[in-house]
């Protein structure tokens, strides 16, 4: 018998928990910073309309109706389609390694929090104390592991304990831990954007959020970034949102729900984004320099801009460290417990092993190669896997799942199937993104993106970082994804897991 959410709402809860992540307060923040400020809100909404709400439906649909994670719901749309399956849960392990290591700098700097260990100068801190990349950079060695950052080792492992043992005891426990991990880290996001806005200086710091400077919307890395973003941000194409879905009963809505959860996200997102940039606004006035110039790197921007503007804080700056800190780390804790489960459930299905087995299996693993990530060198290998796996591998399978079950298995069965258990009804315009619109989009920008990659390497890293943590990556998930689908295994009928 498959598991089940233990109380109404456990699912749609776990669900925004899992979407709400550190793709909300460390990564939109910067790729809106990084895609020249404002301007990005727009391409931003248009992803999420066009791509990310229709696609979360068909997801939930999938996962309820199949009642599988990624590759058994794929499998039963029509045996050809398991391999798609396997590469949204690879996908969802590749992304669970690097994401680990985040939290990991999370909890080191929550460690750091009560004294504001970073001072005033947060660069520093965050590059030589708690990622110790400096004889990396120094050397120009980019690339090379230089062993692991002796500040990140024991982070690293109680946030994967609390990831494993959260995983470990199932859905039944996940539905209990979202309860406190979902709604926490939203308060608090809503205490430190008032915060923000009551420091002098913030309106300059929102002036560059939410200035649109269309020039950049005719960049198509920008749009790239927006479809991307969308994928990373609402949890789509990992596997994730299929594998809590099928633990639904079978009457249960589904527009509503992925209505909520995407609203939820795309809130969450822009609040935390008045958070950073009120609070980056705010320095730079204390600095005297302009918004632009507050943060040399994008990536760092709430590691490096934030911490530094806490510790210029006049009240209680201490007290705002650890609370934004302990937001990141519970943020991402959900999100990263439900990367863990898309992989867990996915090889709970196929090859028929107990939870316990399947947990300790794939978090070992992931904690293995995840180890990379926390090295020396680690840095710039995640912002490499990072930028791949998101605007190639999510885009793609965005794409092939479009193809597949729009065309294949039949967009207007998905849409009967939501209509028929939902509130609000839905028309042909999900028939149209889901068969026209997002692929179209999405072939165009990984064309578009395909040949920038040629020409340049992504943040002019070594060409042998481009090719590891870049093309062979995704050449190993495209291979390793038809070799799963290969291995034939016992199948559990439908009925005997699926029905209630
Ligand atoms: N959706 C998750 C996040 O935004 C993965 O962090």
């Amino acid at each position: 018998m498959r598991e089940r959410w233990t109380w109404r709402g456990a699912f749609v809860v776990a669900a925004v928990g899992s979407a709400v992540g550190l793709g909300n307060l460390w990564r939109f923040p910067y790729v809106v910073y990084d895609s020249g400020g404002g301007a990005f809100l727009i391409p931003f909404l248009v992803a999420l309309i066009t791509a990310g709400i229709p696609l979360m439906m068909l997801e939930f649909t999938l996962g309820k109706k199949f009642a599988g994670a990624a590759p058994l719901a794929m499998k039963r749309a029509n045996k050809s389609f398991e391999f798609v399956g396997w590469w949204a849960t690879l996908a969802g392990f590749g992304i669970i390694t690097y994401y680990a290591a985040i939290l990991a700098w999370s909890l080191r700097y929550l460690w750091g929090a009560f004294s504001l260990e970073w001072g005033s100068d947060a660069g520093t801190y965050l590059y030589e104390t708690v990622l110790g990349i400096m004889p990396v950079l120094e050397a120009g060695t980019y690339g090379s592991l230089g062993g692991i950052a002796p500040g990140l080792i024991f982070p690293f492992i109680l946030g994967w304990l609390s990831i494993f043992f959260i995983v470990y005891s199932g859905v039944k426990g996940l539905g209990k831990v979202v309860m406190i991990t979902m709604p926490l880290p939203f308060i608090l996001i809503v205490i430190l954007m008032f915060r923000g806005l009551t420091l002098p200086g913030a309106a300059e710091g929102l002036n560059f959020y939410l200035r649109p400077d269309f020039t950049a919307l005719l960049n198509p890395q920008v749009w790239l970034a927006a479809y991307g973003q969308v994928f990373f941000t609402l949890s789509l194409a990992m596997g994730i949102l299929i594998a809590y879905a099928s633990y639904l009963p079978k009457d249960a809505d589904i527009s509503n729900n992925a209505l909520m959860t995407s609203t939820a996200d795309a809130f969450t997102a822009f609040v935390s984004g008045i958070a950073v940039f009120s609070v980056t606004g705010y320095m730079a006035g204390q600095l005297g320099v302009p918004v632009g110039d507050v943060v040399a790197s994008g990536v760092g921007l709430a590691f490096v801009a934030y911490p530094e503007a806490i510790s210029l804080m006049p009240v209680a700056p201490a007290l705002i460290g650890v609370i934004f800190f302990v937001t990141i780390f519970t943020l991402g804790l959900d999100s990263a417990f439900s990367l863990t489960e898309s992989v867990v459930a996915s090889v709970m299905d196929k090859f028929n092993m107990t939870r316990k087995k399947a947990a300790t299996l794939v978090s070992g693993l992931a904690f293995l190669v995840g180890l990379i990530f926390i090295s020396r060198g680690g840095l710039l290998w995640l912002d490499q896997v990072d930028y791949f796996l998101n605007n190639f591998g999510l885009v793609l399978i965005g794409l092939f799942t479009c193809l597949l079950i729009g065309w294949g298995y039949g967009a207007h069965k998905i849409r009967e199937a939501i209509n028929e258990v939902s509130e609000i009804k839905i028309g042909v315009w999900f028939d149209i993104c889901i068969k026209f619109i997002t692929p179209i989009v999405l072939v165009i920008l990984l064309v578009l993106n395909f040949i920038e990659r040629i020409k340049d390497p992504y943040e002019g890293y070594p060409g042998f970082m481009q090719l590891v943590g870049g093309w062979g990556m995704m050449a190993v998930f495209i291979i390793l994804g038809i070799v799963f689908m290969l291995i034939k295994t016992k199948e559990k009928p439908q009925a005997e897991e699926g029905e209630v």
